[in-house]
């Protein structure tokens, strides 16, 4: 099968954060295919090596793996000297969080760590990134978002409102970027089997709708970010949800599936 991205659309080198697990993990692999080199960013550097190894063995690739929290703005600045030295063609911006508690229970510390990994880091990177696309005229850039954050998640207000933060950032460079010949592409990500799902307190029962395969999510996020295409829902079903649930209603959803799984009281 003909990859969605090879190394002719954005250049031979992407970067990719997140990329330990999940998602992130998953867009390795279908730009490993694409014959793509990687950088592969995370904390958990053991996970990434291993994948590194595989990736680079099986697809004869050159792939590293930089040990980065992306929350710590001394790790931003020391990411962006480690490969200052590589032509990132493409940056797919998909480290973030995703727990569920209680607004006033959170700490303030806390507060600012999510904000400087789930907003902050994206725009740094993205503006870091977008300034050496420009110069070359082409690029890619992938940011992830999460469906329902521009309407409010309860018990998730810091994620729903650094997600929202993501999508305007895309929203707003879509227009102003195509001049540079770069495209930008928010993932808003639908429900996706992958750590997160679970660790919102979701399974695959009391999920009331399935989640999507990571392959799909991933597969159909790279087809919009080649078309250049603003916004991307993955999953016919959640394009049909969101076009028929009204905003209030997703949000008492969302909260009440939340709280019973997370056992707030
Ligand atoms: N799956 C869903 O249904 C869903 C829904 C909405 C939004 N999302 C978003 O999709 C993105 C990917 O999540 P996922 O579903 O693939 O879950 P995941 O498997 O838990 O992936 C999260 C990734 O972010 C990295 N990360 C977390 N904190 C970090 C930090 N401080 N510095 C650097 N990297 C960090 C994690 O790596 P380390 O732990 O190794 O650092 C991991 O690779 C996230 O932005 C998430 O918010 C997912």
């Amino acid at each position: 099968m003909k990859p969605i991205i090879d190394p002719s659309m954005f250049g031979i080198w992407a970067l990719i954060t997140g990329a330990s697990s999940g998602i992130g993990e998953e867009f390795a692999r279908q730009l490993a295919a694409g014959g793509l080199n990687l950088v592969l960013v995370a904390r958990r550097k053991g996970l990434m090596q291993t994948l590194a190894g595989r990736l680079s063995s099986r697809q004869k690739i050159e792939c590293l793996a930089i040990q980065a929290d992306l929350s710590k703005r001394e790790d931003l600045d020391a990411l962006i000297e480690k490969t200052s030295h590589l032509e990132t063609g493409l940056f797919i911006s998909n480290a973030g969080t995703g727990d569920v508690a209680r607004f006033l229970d959170r700490g303030i510390d806390d507060l600012g760590e999510r904000i400087h990994l789930n907003a902050t880091s994206h725009l740094l990177l993205t503006h870091h990134f977008a300034k050496k696309m420009a110069t070359r005229g082409k690029g890619g850039i992938l940011l992830t978002g999460a469906m329902g954050a521009v309407d409010g998640v309860p018990y998730m207000a810091a994620e729903a409102a650094t997600k929202g933060f993501i999508q305007a950032l895309g929203k707003s460079l879509h227009s102003e970027l195509r001049e540079y010949g770069i495209h930008i592409t928010v993932l808003v990500t639908t429900p996706t089997e992958t750590p997160v799902f679970y660790k919102l307190g979701f399974t695959l029962q009391n999920s009331p709708v399935k989640p999507l395969r990571v392959e799909q999510c991933v597969t159909e996020a790279l087809a919009a970010l080649a078309k250049n295409q603003m916004l991307v829902y993955p999953g016919l079903k959640f394009r049909a949800l969101r076009a028929l649930t009204p905003e209030f209603l997703s949000r008492k959803i969302a909260a009440k599936m939340l709280k019973k799984n997370n056992n707030i009281k």
